[in-house]
C-alpha cells in the first residue's frame, strides 16, 4: 500500500469508534441526499447485489439492510477499525478490507455500487483507477452513486472526531468526476449539487451514473 493510502487507513483506524458514535446512522444526511440513495435501490430487483465502496462503519449498509432486507450487501474499506465497527452495525453483510483501486471481486459481480464520501481522500487525477475498478466489478446497466464535497485542492486534517490524525482530504469538481466516470464507461443520469448547510464548509455533490451496456 502506498504511503498516502497507509495514512488514510491509519487515520480511520484511529477515529473508527468515535466516528461510529458521532454518525451512527444516516440521520445527519440531508433529505435530498438520502433521496439519491433511495433512487438507486428503487429499481433494483429482489436479491440484487450492492457494493458499498468505502463502507466505513457500515451506517449505509445498516440503512439498506433495514429498508431492503433482500439485498445482497457487500462492504469494502481500507480500515480494519472501520470494518470492525461495520461488522457490529450490520448483519448478513460480506465485508472485505481492500483498496478501491484493487478490489478482491470477480468481474460483473454487482448490480449497484455506492461510493459515499469514500473518494474524498483520493486526488481527482487518481479517480480513474478507482472508477475503472468499480466499472470492472459492475454488470452492464449497473448504477453507481458517488458523493463528495465540491471544490478544488486539498487540505490536511489534523483533528477529526476528537482524535489527532494526519489525513488529506480532496475536493472534486462534479464535471471532472463525471468525465472520469464517463471515460471508464459510466454514463451520467443525474447530478445533485446542493449548497452547504450551516454545518458544512462546502457544497455537496451526489452523482448518479449507469454502466453502459456495450
Ligand atoms: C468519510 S468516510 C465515509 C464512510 C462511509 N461511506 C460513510 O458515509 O459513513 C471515508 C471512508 O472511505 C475509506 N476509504 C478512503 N479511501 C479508500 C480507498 N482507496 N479504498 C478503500 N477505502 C477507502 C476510509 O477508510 C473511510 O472508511
Amino acid at each position: 500500500m502506498d504511503a498516502h493510502r497507509e495514512a488514510t487507513r491509519a487515520a480511520y483506524d484511529t477515529v473508527a469508534s468515535a466516528y461510529a458514535n458521532a454518525l451512527p446512522d444516516l440521520s445527519y444526511e440531508a433529505p435530498l441526499d438520502r433521496a439519491m440513495i433511495t433512487e438507486v435501490v428503487r429499481e433494483l430487483p429482489e436479491r440484487a447485489s450492492l457494493l458499498d465502496a468505502g463502507c466505513g462503519t457500515g451506517r449505509l449498509l445498516a440503512h439498506l439492510r433495514e429498508q431492503h432486507p433482500s439485498l445482497r450487501l457487500v462492504g469494502v474499506d481500507l480500515s480494519e477499525g472501520m470494518l470492525a465497527e461495520a461488522s457490529r452495525a450490520t448483519s448478513d453483510v460480506e465485508l472485505a478490507r481492500a483498496d478501491l483501486a484493487a478490489l478482491p471481486f470477480e468481474d460483473a459481480r454487482f448490480d449497484a455500487v455506492v461510493a459515499w464520501y469514500s473518494v474524498i481522500h483520493t486526488p481527482t487525477d487518481g479517480l480513474g483507477n478507482i472508477f475503472r475498478e468499480l466499472a470492472r466489478v459492475s454488470i452492464p446497466g449497473a448504477v453507481i452513486l458517488v458523493a463528495f464535497q465540491v471544490g478544488s485542492g486539498e487540505r490536511t486534517v489534523r483533528r477529526a472526531y476528537g482524535r489527532e490524525v494526519s489525513l488529506t482530504a480532496h475536493l472534486h469538481m462534479p464535471s471532472d468526476v463525471e468525465s472520469v466516470l464517463d471515460s471508464v464507461g459510466f454514463q451520467r443520469e443525474a447530478s445533485l449539487v446542493r449548497a452547504p448547510r450551516a454545518t458544512e464548509a462546502h457544497s455537496q455533490a451526489i452523482l448518479l451514473a449507469r454502466r453502459r451496456l456495450g
